[in-house]
């Protein structure tokens, strides 16, 4: 005779396994690729995340990549997750949006970039949203920008140079955020109360993090950061309203004049919650280029003398030595997208690019002819992989190292599938032409006029996103005329 005490633990010892016999079966009508669920509930997120200092592709995804080819299953942040590695999958997902697949993001990155953020976003809002951020950043914005730009660059470098030491990174970030605040909201750091870039600092690490929203987490303070963050913009958006302005001038005006309008889709939350996307999207991934780029001409001096020769060109061609730069000149800055290229090939400032499934997928033979046979499920997500692809050696040779050079040339068609640092197909970053504008005028200001040598810091680690968590110091001086 057993107590009920036995039945009850048997039955309940029967349940577990059965839970997880079926976490680590999922099911499915049909083949899943090879891979491990890993724990219940934390899946493999721990093994995701883990930091590490190489800036080859993330050991979680080569490690798996060697175990079981170029797609596999995994489980990260609570959800089933298939990572893709394969370029040609790659460009068919994101070809495929819309149909079978859907942007999607992380329940962290929703709590922490609003529900009604443009990632979120489909269908005919998602069109409306995209068209008025491309007005914003499209070719004629830029051209108006690019004086902007440049004196922007010139003011920060003066300023760097008297200083004695500066942090490229947090240096960056600030001129970046201060240009792009000013182009969105009109925002002065000097004569506005409270910091509103304060607030977007730390995000990057709780970006894609565990979703404990308890204090202490890396989370936690970042949602804590878009809270603040989002009060500041909408007490600025409700002083505009009460004092609008003659002329449209920022994108503050814009969003006003179109709240107004009858027939508009456009809501004062969404227009909050894509403020705050831009803000954020612009000023932390753009440093980091920046940052990176700053360190690598640093490293390759054959780089740097040709970077030089070449805005040193631009600026002898010119009639006038005080001219600022023109659009035309910038569009001949050859080796210098050459450069951009490379860093942020290398870079891989957006590790993973997520999707789901919005229906049971199958790949044809025609995609992918050996892997023939997998199917995902209805609402599974998809991560597709950059790094993988941007340090595939068969695309490009000696993958790690930085060869600017190598995009000589490369501008023949399909070249985009094997890069995706901004994306691809639909979803494609609408700030690509805005970054590289920025990239381009700053490095055309900093070789140009002045020096600088590395002081300490310039370290590198990833989580699996790109950081510098000691900074990068640099001391910068101005160049003898
Ligand atoms: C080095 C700099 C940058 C990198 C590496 C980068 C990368 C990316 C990537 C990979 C995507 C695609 C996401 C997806 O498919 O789900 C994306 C989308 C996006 N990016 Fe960027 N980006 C950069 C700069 C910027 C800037 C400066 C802005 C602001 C103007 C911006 C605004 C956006 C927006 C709004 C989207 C969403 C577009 C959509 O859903 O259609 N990005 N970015
Ligand atoms: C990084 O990953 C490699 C390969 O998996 C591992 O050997 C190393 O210990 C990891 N840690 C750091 C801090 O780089
Ligand atoms: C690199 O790309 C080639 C060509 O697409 C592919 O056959 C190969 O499997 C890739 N290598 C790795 C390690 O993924
Ligand atoms: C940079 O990469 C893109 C995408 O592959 C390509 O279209 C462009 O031509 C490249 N630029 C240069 C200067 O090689």
């Amino acid at each position: 005779m057993y107590s009920p005490l036995f039945y009850i633990g048997t039955l309940l010892l029967v349940a577990i396994f059965n839970w997880i016999y079926k976490w680590k079966n999922p099911r499915c009508n049909g083949v899943l690729p090879p891979g491990s669920m890993g724990w219940p509930l934390v899946g493999e997120t721990l093994q995701f995340f883990a930091p590490n200092t190489s800036s080859d592709i993330p050991p979680f995804v080569k490690e798996r990549m060697q175990r079981y080819g170029s797609i596999f299953k995994t489980s990260l942040v609570g959800r089933p997750v298939i990572v893709s590695t394969d370029a040609d999958l790659n460009y068919y997902i994101f070809q495929q949006e819309g149909k079978l697949f859907q942007s999607w993001y992380p329940e962290t990155f929703t709590e922490i970039f609003g529900r009604q953020n443009v990632g979120s976003q489909h269908g005919l809002m998602y069109k409306y949203l995209k068209n008025m951020v491309l007005n914003l950043f499209g070719p004629e914005s830029l051209k108006k920008m690019l004086p902007e730009v440049e004196k922007a660059s010139m003011k920060s470098l003066e300023r760097w140079s008297h200083q004695n030491v500066i942090d490229m990174k947090e240096a960056t970030a600030q001129m970046i955020f201060d240009l792009t605040a000013k182009k969105l909201i009109s925002y002065d750091a000097k004569t506005s109360t409270g910091n509103l870039r304060e607030n977007f600092v730390a995000f990057i690490n709780g970006l894609i993090s565990f979703p404990l929203n308890i204090p202490g987490t890396a989370y936690h303070k970042c949602l804590q950061g878009r809270k603040k963050a989002m009060n500041m913009l909408k007490t600025m958006l409700q002083e505009r309203r009460k004092s609008p302005r003659k002329i449209q001038s920022d994108f503050f005006d814009y969003v006003l004049e179109e709240l107004q309008r009858e027939d508009t889709v456009l809501t004062e939350p969404i227009a909050l919650d894509l403020m705050f996307v831009l803000l954020f999207a612009s000023f932390e991934t753009t440093s980091l280029a920046i940052t990176l780029a700053v360190k690598f001409l640093l490293d390759h001096p054959l780089v740097l003398k040709e970077l030089m020769e070449e805005h040193n060109t631009i600026i002898q061609r010119r009639e006038s030595s005080e001219s600022g730069l023109t659009w035309n000149e910038y569009k001949s800055m050859k080796f210098t997208f050459q450069v951009i290229n490379e860093t942020v090939r290398l870079a891989n400032i957006v590790p993973g690019i997520f999707r789901k499934t919005l229906q049971e997928t199958k790949f044809k033979d025609d995609f992918i002819p050996y892997n023939a046979g997998y199917t995902i499920p209805a609402g599974w997500a998809v991560m597709v992989c950059p790094p993988a692809v941007h340090l595939n050696s068969t695309k490009y040779k000696d993958p790690l190292d930085f060869n600017p050079w190598r995009w000589e040339g490369i501008n023949t068609h399909g070249a985009s599938r094997n890069f995706m640092a901004f994306g691809g197909g639909m979803r494609f970053c609408v700030g690509t032409d805005f970054t590289k504008l920025q990239m381009a005028v700053f490095l055309h200001c900093l070789v140009t006029k002045y020096k600088w040598v590395s002081f300490k810091g310039g370290n590198i680690l990833r989580t699996p996103g790109l950081q510098f968590p000691n900074g990068f110091h640099v001391q910068i001086t101005k160049k003898d005329p």
